[in-house]
């Protein structure tokens, strides 16, 4: 990577403001659900300890749309922060104002504040250059380490490295090395696995792995669409009719390029959308009218697996059903384990692919579970981060 790194800086003594993506989901009595990347943002933040650094951290957690809303506070991060790191992390009561100041000026070296949620100001989101110089002020570097909000351009994840020297932490470092590299140089045969609800989230994701893959498998929603533009009878399954074309396009394409592009060739319907509806496994090409597919048959997960026996690169972004409902997991569970069994290189795109994997207990198993969800997207379609582009090159 040509960004400089926070070992490319000196930190010792110095107030180093680090973007972190602490928004993590909370239940309803917020405690912390899904801790992933709390965890990934400590490689960053013990190293600044450990070197005399005057950290102080940052983050947004929701979408609390420019007011404060303690139902959004970054506390409960804090706390868990606390527990992990064995010192205390202070928590400042605002963002920029005077607890912020007052916190942040008063920080030993080795000492850790966190700011309240940046997302509290509407300024954060614009880009607002006076919040961003604000944020700024409170330190003298800035390294941002949160990759799952490096798709956004923000005060916070951009604007903040006009005013201050601007490096990346470990965890950036890590997933822009690990998914990169599979990117840009693959070990063979390289294989990606999409799938989710919807084609038009990942339009410019396939468009991109085309022209990098040997095997494309398409699960998930989104192969109705996919089957649609082959003819098939589809039911009642979730379709995207205006991107049909655009998948028989694609479909096409993956034919010039050479690319072998896996469907599935039978699907697991279901009388509707419910946790315990009646199913049954029919062919993919004529699902019956009155019922919906909610999951790939076994067919389908012995042609997918064996596609991935050989592989020596997988990428995954995408459930094969609807996993949440745990009569209709089991395509989902069984492509998790055979990526899992991959002799390879092996990557899950964040969202809820990640999820998929963690919760099924394969997360052990894979060389890299990304936790970034719409910026891993972003970057597998080949976008430059504008949260990675602004910090200084090596
Ligand atoms: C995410 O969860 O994908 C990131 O934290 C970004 O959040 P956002 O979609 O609200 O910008």
């Amino acid at each position: 990577m040509n960004k400089k790194t926070v070992k490319d800086i000196e930190v010792a003594g110095k107030k180093v403001l680090v973007r972190c993506d602490f928004n993590v989901p909370l239940d309803e009595n917020g405690h912390i659900t899904d801790e992933n990347r709390i965890v990934g943002a400590l490689p960053t933040i013990k190293y600044l300890i450990g070197n005399n650094a005057k950290v102080i951290l940052c983050s947004h957690l929701g979408r609390p749309k420019g007011t404060f809303n303690m139902k959004y506070s970054l506390s409960p991060v804090a706390a868990r922060l606390s527990e992990k790191l064995g010192i205390e992390v202070k928590m400042a009561a605002d963002v920029i104002g005077d607890s912020a100041k007052s916190l942040t000026a008063a920080l030993q070296d080795g000492g850790v504040v966190l700011l309240e949620n940046v997302r509290f100001h509407a300024e954060e989101e614009k880009n607002d250059p006076a919040f961003a110089r604000q944020l700024a002020n409170l330190a003298e570097i800035f390294v941002n380490d949160a990759f799952g909000t490096a798709h956004r351009a923000h005060a916070s994840t951009t604007g903040v490295a006009d005013y201050l020297p601007a490096v990346c932490g470990f965890l950036i470092q890590k997933e822009i090395e690990i998914m990169g590299g599979a990117l840009a140089n693959p070990a063979r045969p390289f294989a990606a696995i999409l799938g989710g609800a919807k084609v038009s989230d990942k339009i410019g994701v396939i468009e991109n792995l085309l022209d990098k893959v040997d095997t494309l498998i398409i699960g998930g929603g989104m192969a109705y669409t996919f089957m649609r533009a082959k003819g098939y009878g589809i039911g009642k399954s979730i379709c995207e009719e205006d991107k049909t074309a655009l998948a028989a396009e694609l479909l096409k394409k993956a034919e010039v390029k050479g690319v072998k592009l896996l469907l599935p060739v039978d699907t697991v319907v279901a009388a509707e959308f419910k946790a315990d509806a009646e199913s049954k496994t029919v062919p993919s090409d004529s699902l019956p009218e009155e019922w919906m597919g909610l999951d790939i048959g076994e067919k389908t997960i012995a042609l997918f697996s064996d596609a991935l026996k050989d592989a020596k690169t997988v990428i995954w972004n995408g459930p094969m059903g609807v996993f949440e409902f745990e009569k209709f997991a089991i395509g989902t569970k069984k492509i998790a384990e055979a990526v899992a069994n991959v002799n390879g290189t092996t990557i899950i795109g964040g969202g809820d692919s990640a999820a998929a994997v963690e919760r099924l207990g394969f997360a052990p198993k894979m060389t890299h579970i990304s936790t970034g969800g719409g910026a891993s997207l972003e970057y597998l379609e080949g976008i430059v981060l504008p949260g990675i582009a602004c910090l200084n090159d090596k």
